[in-house]
């Protein structure tokens, strides 16, 4: 018998880069703070929530802000950030992606997305992929930001499965370590130094052969 398997995919620089427009959103607020945010500093923030990333960038310029600044800046960086959002196009999906989204649908196998990102549900809907997702747990559904394992649990519960059959695709070290303290395989996306507590890595999503899979369902 085959046994029963789920995915879960994380969203930015899984499914699409934005990583590159949080930078640039994200760059102009330090600059306008008055200091250098480079792409270095960007590595930091992601898997992170908005509010974390925050704190880790004005820890970065060394400057202090009072509650009611820090949610203005929250304001201005995300209303920054959707103006490259709302340009995004199915073009955008990354290479590999589509290719598995089709075997999974084929094979009648289901997914749904775990992100931080509480703007998850509008990017899908740009780049034409909301409808395919059989359920969504995006920032507004948590309480506790990755590394915290809650939104791969959501999303198992969601998908009516057991978290060790899901399969977490992940390319941000927070996010690796939350699907494994879910007790979840987790495949990562990116550098395998980097990401070492995954259980496979790969250097891009077009690392999901045919192969691989075929092994994966039947095992
Ligand atoms: C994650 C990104 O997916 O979402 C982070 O990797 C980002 O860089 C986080 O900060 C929150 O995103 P948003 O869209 O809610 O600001
Ligand atoms: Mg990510």
């Amino acid at each position: 018998m085959k046994k029963e398997i789920a995915f879960i995919f994380d969203l930015d620089g899984v499914i699409v880069d934005t990583a590159k427009y949080h930078f640039l959103a994200w760059h102009n607020l330090a600059t306008s703070l008055g200091f250098e945010f480079t792409e270095k500093h960007n590595e930091l923030l992601k898997g992170v929530s908005r509010v974390k990333s925050l704190e880790i960038l004005l820890n970065i310029g060394n400057i202090e802000l009072t509650e009611d600044e820090k949610q203005s800046m929250l304001i201005k960086k995300n209303e920054e950030y959707l103006e490259y959002v709302h340009q995004m196009t199915s073009e955008e999906i990354l290479p590999g992606v589509l290719h598995l989204l089709d075997f999974l649908d084929e094979h009648q196998i289901k997914y749904a997305l775990g992100s931080a990102s509480k703007n998850a549900p509008l990017i899908l809907e740009k780049v034409g992929l909301l409808k395919r997702f059989t359920a969504l747990v995006d920032g507004n559904d948590v309480s506790k930001a990755k590394p915290n394992p809650e939104v791969f649990l959501i999303a198992a519960q969601k998908l009516k499965t057991a978290p060790e059959n899901c399969i977490v695709v992940e390319d941000a070290i927070a996010g690796v370590e939350a699907a494994k303290l879910a007790k979840m395989t987790c495949v990562g996306i990116g550098n395998q130094q980097i990401l070492n507590k995954a259980d496979v890595v790969f250097k891009d999503m077009t690392g999901f052969s045919l192969e691989f899979l075929k092994k994966l369902i039947n095992n």
